[in-house]
């Protein structure tokens, strides 16, 4: 065993720890944030209205159903599964709001209904899944060959606009082609990611946040700086999206030009990590600026470990040790292990222009732990 599984053993076995009491704590909400007590916030209530997707559509809400499926393969223990069906069931009821549900269904469903159906065989939970993946190929605008992020709000029009965190959704349509033989949703994945290849990553690697096309005619109008700090900027959160989703889409099609693109994102943040593997909000933000994201960094180390599977062994060792160095930095730095605060990962961000930041999420949390278990190579994953 490599050193640095042992340190992800004995990390694990403080998530282990943690997650008993959070969870039975928990188990009857679907959990976003911590408040001001430490205690987790509920998102799986929320009112039927047209754009409520900070309730029940939330678009995080698979994460916590993800993370008792990570936490039962492991452990084996039967209440883990119970609070991700139930979980699960509760989500259904999107499907009947409609209105405020979004390109991220593939963070929700998939994790969820999909990852239950792959340990249980519940045609429930596939059924649901195949639900999810058909609403988002339903996002699919045709002419520009790109799925449509969020919906419009009253004041804002964005039926032009995709964004680079959508990569991770793709592999929601590439399940569902796998699992029933029906090839348009990889076809729909396929032209997505090749819009994407070619108008959010740049020729030195990095990768902007918000891409608006045309609707009409499908040219592209512009890019904006989203939840980074600007245009041109290097939002780090969506790097890691980008490394992490070209790594997922060349697991399912194994074609070379989504791998070189994962890797040329993932050397652009090799490049860019800190000597302190704490990571900033956005690579190009003003350096006198001290925010940092610990979200995007897990997702980061966990894109990096996807994609050392998939490269040289010595070009994959490079991704391994940032990986490490990363998750070393959050499990030494910036985690909460007491009883105070109901999540592990601390210091998290949601855009750099948020007027709140170092707050708790908990996707977080499920990539910290997915990257753990991807050093101990210990369960199956989903994306
Ligand atoms: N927009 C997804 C994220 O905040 O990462």
């Amino acid at each position: 065993m490599e050193s640095y599984q042992v340190w992800a053993e004995e990390t694990l076995a403080k998530v282990r720890a943690k997650m008993s009491w959070v969870s039975e704590k928990n188990k009857d909400k679907i959990p976003y944030t911590t408040g001001e007590d430490g205690r987790y916030d509920d998102r799986s209530s929320g009112s039927a209205d047209w754009n409520a997707d900070d309730g029940l559509n939330w678009w995080t809400n698979g994460f916590w159903g993800g993370l008792m499926w990570l936490l039962y393969q492991d452990t084996g223990e039967e209440r883990y599964a119970e609070i991700a069906k139930a979980s699960r069931r509760k989500l259904e009821r999107c499907f009947t709001i409609f209105n405020g549900l979004h390109h991220d269904v593939g963070f929700m469903y998939l994790p969820t209904a999909g990852m239950e159906y792959a340990l249980t065989g519940s045609e429930e939970a596939r059924t649901i899944a195949m639900h999810a993946a058909t609403l988002l190929a339903g996002r699919f605008n045709p002419v520009g060959r790109f799925i449509r992020a969020w919906n419009d709000n009253g004041d804002n029009d964005v039926r032009g606009w995709a964004i680079i965190d959508c990569m991770m959704n793709l592999s929601l349509l590439y399940w569902a082609s796998e699992n029933s033989g029906d090839p348009r949703f990889r076809q729909i994945a396929d032209l997505h990611a090749e819009t994407a290849l070619k108008h959010f990553i740049r020729p030195d690697g990095s990768a902007c946040h918000i891409v608006e096309f045309d609707p009409e005619t499908g040219e592209m109008v512009r890019s904006i700086g989203g939840q980074g700090y600007g245009e041109g900027s290097s939002w780090t959160r969506g790097q890691a999206w980008a490394v992490c989703g070209f790594a997922n889409s060349y697991s399912h099609t194994k074609r070379q030009e989504y791998l070189d693109a994962a890797r040329r994102v993932a050397n652009y943040c090799v490049a860019n990590l800190p000597e302190s593997g704490i990571v900033p909000i956005d690579f190009r933000q003003p350096p006198d600026v001290k925010w940092e994201d610990s979200c995007g960094a897990c997702v980061m180390a966990s894109g990096f470990l996807e994609l050392a599977k998939y490269v040289p062994e010595a070009d994959g060792a490079v991704y391994i040790r940032a990986a490490v160095k990363i998750l070393r930095a959050i499990a030494e730095t910036r985690t909460d292990w007491s009883e105070s605060c109901d999540a592990i990962v601390q210091n998290c961000s949601t855009a750099y222009h948020d007027p709140k930041h170092h707050t708790t999420m908990v996707y977080a949390d499920y990539f910290f732990t997915e990257a753990l278990y991807k050093l101990t190579g210990k369960i199956e994953l989903i994306w």
